[in-house]
């Protein structure tokens, strides 16, 4: 996908293998695409005040790239979930550590997600959010893995596409890091890291 791939050695954590970042999608075109997504979300929904929900942490940059673009009346809150603990695979377990601020009902709510993986985070937060009668609720996803899906779930605006790997950065971590890393790109462990 990456025009230019570009290797970027990070520091190496104690005890496990060398680990590498492969430049996916450059900074640039994120931004190009928020924008995009952010007019088409407005198009979708001319006048209408909208309520950005963003799942913490991984959606922070996404929300607030997002957020500053849609013109006129915008709110945000956060909720957040456990799902992955610490390593790259998943626990298919999705977890409430912490609710929204306020009501969502009779609002407009636009879910904002960093990633659809398997898409079980989202069929749990979709649960939640449908019983607090929302007006309506659209999904906004920067990346989106739909190899990997389980869950019968779809997202309304989809920044990229992308294949089966395990992407760090733009708020993506891996065990909390690279989350500041302002490029996405694809993890690799090294040969004695192994996953976690
Ligand atoms: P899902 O429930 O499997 O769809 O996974 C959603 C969550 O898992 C995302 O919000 C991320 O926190 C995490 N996740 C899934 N894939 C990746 C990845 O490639 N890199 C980092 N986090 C990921
Ligand atoms: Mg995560």
């Amino acid at each position: 996908m990456a025009k230019k791939a570009k290797k970027a050695k990070k520091p190496q954590p104690k005890g496990k293998g060398e680990e590498s970042v492969r430049i996916l999608i450059s900074r640039a075109r994120l931004q190009r695409r928020i924008t995009e997504m952010a007019r088409e979300i407005r198009k979708d929904f001319p006048g209408e005040p909208l309520h950005l929900v963003g799942v913490l942490k991984g959606a922070v940059f996404f929300l607030t790239e997002l957020g500053r673009q849609i013109p006129g009346d915008v709110s945000f809150d956060f909720i957040a979930v456990a799902s992955y603990g610490l390593g790259t695979h998943s626990s298919g377990q999705v977890r409430l550590t912490r609710d929204l601020d306020s009501s969502i009902e009779g609002k407009t709510v636009i879910v904002v997600e960093d990633i659809l993986d398997t898409g079980m985070t989202l069929q749990y937060l979709l649960r939640v959010f449908e019983q607090r009668k929302p007006k309506r609720i659209r999904v906004a996803v920067l990346l989106d893995k739909p190899e990997r899906r389980i869950a019968a779930v779809h997202a309304d605006y989809v920044g990229f596409t992308i294949p089966n790997e395990f992407v760090v950065g733009f708020g993506l971590d891996y065990a909390e890091r690279y989350r500041n890393m302002p490029d996405v790109g694809v993890l690799s462990l090294g040969t004695k890291g192994g996953e976690a």
